[in-house]
């Protein structure tokens, strides 16, 4: 990420002084290039982008140890590899021809091949800089963009009706301030039909999670027996009228099920919404 921080002042005049105070604070953001989305889900069957990333620090590893150890076989297997690896980078992602060494790893791949390990080492700095300098630009954002869920297009079928996930969710809101509203007045029977109602809607949620989720523990994290317990309380508390105990039991359903719900998807998929609109 590129840190060029914009101080956006404004002046302020006041009565015979002037005082200037800064507003907003900007931040510049460097937004990965288009074609490193062919190397990702869904265009991609594979995480491509990701693997081979994860094999280039593989690589990086064996020559480092090799070629400490002056093992002249494995800093060549692997020099070579390492070379390889990294001019991919440039194939797969034309616009980060600036972004790569290729002349460094030219020299490091004929240095291991040659045996001179003091020059692979040497070598091998160099190309984790640029390694560095790339990760600290791009990738927070590629994975953000990349690899975060996306509820752009999900969709939740509920009354015969299928309904966008954030209209969705607003009706979730409205179920949850109804209940809140009726304990604080005093409407045990509105409460416990907001209830039913939220359960209801809870419910509705639960096939939605097949559709990213292939097995059944997220699903059991979140919509499972702890949150089932909650309900229960909730339930009971309501039919004893006792408004205090409804508003404990409503506010660690909020935590438990909402709460930990959005902080894994709706932060990632809100941001990024918010960084590529057009694109996403
Ligand atoms: C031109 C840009 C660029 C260069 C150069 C680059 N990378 Fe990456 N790398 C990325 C991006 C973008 C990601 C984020 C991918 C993601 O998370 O989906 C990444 C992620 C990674 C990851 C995954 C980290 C993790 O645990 O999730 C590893 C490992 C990695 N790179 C290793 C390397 C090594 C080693 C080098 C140098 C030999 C290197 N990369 C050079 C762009 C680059
Ligand atoms: C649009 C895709 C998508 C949908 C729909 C979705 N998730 Fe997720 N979820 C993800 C992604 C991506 C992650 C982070 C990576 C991972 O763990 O797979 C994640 C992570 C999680 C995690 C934390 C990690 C874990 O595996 O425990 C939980 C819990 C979770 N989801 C629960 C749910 C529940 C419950 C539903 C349905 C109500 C759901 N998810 C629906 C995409 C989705
Ligand atoms: C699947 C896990 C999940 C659960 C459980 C969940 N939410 Fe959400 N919520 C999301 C996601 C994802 C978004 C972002 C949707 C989008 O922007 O497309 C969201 C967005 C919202 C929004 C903003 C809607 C908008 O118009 O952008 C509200 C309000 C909300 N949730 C309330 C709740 C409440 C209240 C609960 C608990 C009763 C709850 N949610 C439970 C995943 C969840």
């Amino acid at each position: 990420m590129i840190r060029s921080l914009l101080f956006g002042c404004t002046l302020i005049l006041l009565l015979g002084s002037g005082t200037t105070q800064a507003e907003v604070e900007k931040i510049t953001i460097k937004i990965p290039p288009v074609s490193l989305a062919q190397w990702y889900k869904p265009a991609n069957k594979r995480q491509v982008w990701l693997h081979t990333m994860f094999r280039l620090r593989r690589e990086m590893q064996a020559v480092n140890e090799y070629a400490r150890q002056k093992d002249a076989i494995g800093t060549k297997k692997w020099g070579q590899r390492l070379a390889k690896s990294y001019r991919t980078i440039p194939e797969m992602v034309p616009e980060w021809k600036k972004e790569v060494r290729l002349d460094w790893a030219g020299i490091l791949e004929t240095a291991a091949v040659e045996g001179d390990f003091k020059q692979v080492l040497h070598a091998y700095d160099k190309l984790d800089a640029s390694c560095n300098l790339c990760h600290q630009d791009f990738q927070a954002l590629a994975a953000t963009l990349y690899r975060s869920p996306d509820f752009s297009t999900e969709q939740v079928a509920f009354n015969g009706e299928t309904i966008h996930y954030d209209k969705f969710m607003e009706l979730l809101t409205q179920t949850v301030n109804r209940l809140k509203i009726a304990t604080e007045d005093q409407h045990p029977q509105a409460a416990e039909r907001s209830l039913t109602q939220l359960k209801n809607q809870l419910q509705a949620l639960e096939p939605g999670c097949a559709n990213c989720h292939r097995d059944e523990r997220p699903k059991e994290r979140i919509l499972g027996a702890n949150t089932q317990e909650i309900l229960r309380h909730l339930e009971e508390s309501i039919q004893n009228n006792q408004p205090k105990q409804t508003g404990r039991f409503l506010g660690e359903a909020a935590v438990a099920i909402c709460a930990r719900c959005h902080g894994v998807h709706r932060t990632l998929s809100d941001l990024k919404q918010f960084l590529m609109p057009a694109q996403f």
